[in-house]
């Protein structure tokens, strides 16, 4: 079944959008671009060629291979050209409004057996689905930072997903090089109601002097062995999107723990959002 994912949309080509794009084009499967004006659609072209331009570099593509990557990614700035895709992946920003008005212009232009998924990494698919006409073959399909690395794929059931469809997402994901795990509609789904208690309390630690930046990133490398620190990783996640997910645990559990701390506020309302925005914890200092 997973086969019949021959052509794939992307809508959105930000860091995830653009790094999801390079994993389905990888695999041999050709992809589909969307961005909504010409100038996002430059800076999605550029996410692609510096990822790919970077494994050149490393000696992990050949010349010959990276042509082949970008020459299966068709960029485009209308979504109409998303009409013969059997999957489209929206990876466009953290606002329920925008998605669900993406997802109604997606049901008009799809074919009806293709798969709409969105790689949301705190909203609800199930309402997301609810604005379709064909809520069983919506679900979430969530990729991590970056993309191309990162092996895990949170496939996204909701209660009116179609039997087996997750199954064909899963076997999708493997054949992309990724492991699948498939989890149930509830606010950061497992890993990012996981992490992300742990990355805002590390926050609210540097808020009361217990350590400094490099003082906690430092320890949570060196004593947890994790790859980065809880602030260099926030900038990597960026500071909006980590906001919103731990505003999406706290409105669902409604519990004091979750709230963000008031700095990732602050550095929010002040556009430093990490790595995207050039400053975040770390960066230009
Ligand atoms: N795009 C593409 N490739 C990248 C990349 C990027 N942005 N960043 C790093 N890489 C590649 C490098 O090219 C390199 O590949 P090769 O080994 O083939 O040469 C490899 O990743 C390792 O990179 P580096 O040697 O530069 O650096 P590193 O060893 O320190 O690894 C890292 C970088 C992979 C980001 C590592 O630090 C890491 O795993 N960090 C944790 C990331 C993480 O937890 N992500 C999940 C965040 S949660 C999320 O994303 C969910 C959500 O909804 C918010």
């Amino acid at each position: 079944m997973a086969d019949t994912f021959e052509t794939v949309g992307v809508v959105g080509l930000g860091t995830m959008g653009a790094g999801i794009a390079e994993v389905f084009a990888r695999a041999g499967i050709a992809v589909v671009g969307v961005e909504a004006d010409p100038a996002a659609l430059e800076r999605g072209r550029g996410h692609l060629e510096g990822s790919t331009g970077r494994a050149l570099t490393r000696g992990r593509l050949t010349e010959a291979e990276r042509a082949e990557i970008l020459g299966r990614v068709t960029l485009t700035t209308s979504r109409d050209d998303l009409a013969g895709c059997d999957l489209v992946i929206e990876a466009i920003p953290e606002v329920m409004e925008y998605k669900r008005a993406l997802f109604a212009d997606l049901d008009r232009i799809c074919k009806p057996s293709a798969v709409l998924a969105t790689n949301t990494s705190s909203l609800s698919v199930t309402e997301i689905a609810a604005t379709t006409s064909r809520p069983g073959r919506v679900v979430g399909m969530h990729f991590f930072n970056p993309a191309p690395v990162m092996r895990l794929v949170e496939v996204v059931r909701t209660v009116t997903t179609e039997d087996g469809l997750a199954d064909d997402i899963a076997a999708l994901a493997r054949r992309l090089g990724k492991t699948p795990v498939t989890v149930g509609d509830r606010a950061g789904f497992v890993v990012n109601r996981l992490l992300l208690p742990y990355l805002n309390h590390a926050v609210v630690l540097l808020e009361h002097g217990l350590a400094d930046r490099d003082g906690i990133d430092a320890a949570m490398r060196l004593g947890a062995g994790f790859p980065m620190g809880p602030l260099a990783l926030l900038d990597l996640i960026g500071l909006d999107t980590s906001y919103e997910i731990c505003e999406a645990l706290f409105r669902e559990s409604r519990e004091r723990r979750h709230a963000p701390a008031p700095l990732l506020h602050e550095l929010v309302a002040a556009g430093l959002l990490g790595r995207k925005s050039g400053r975040g914890f770390h960066g230009e200092e």
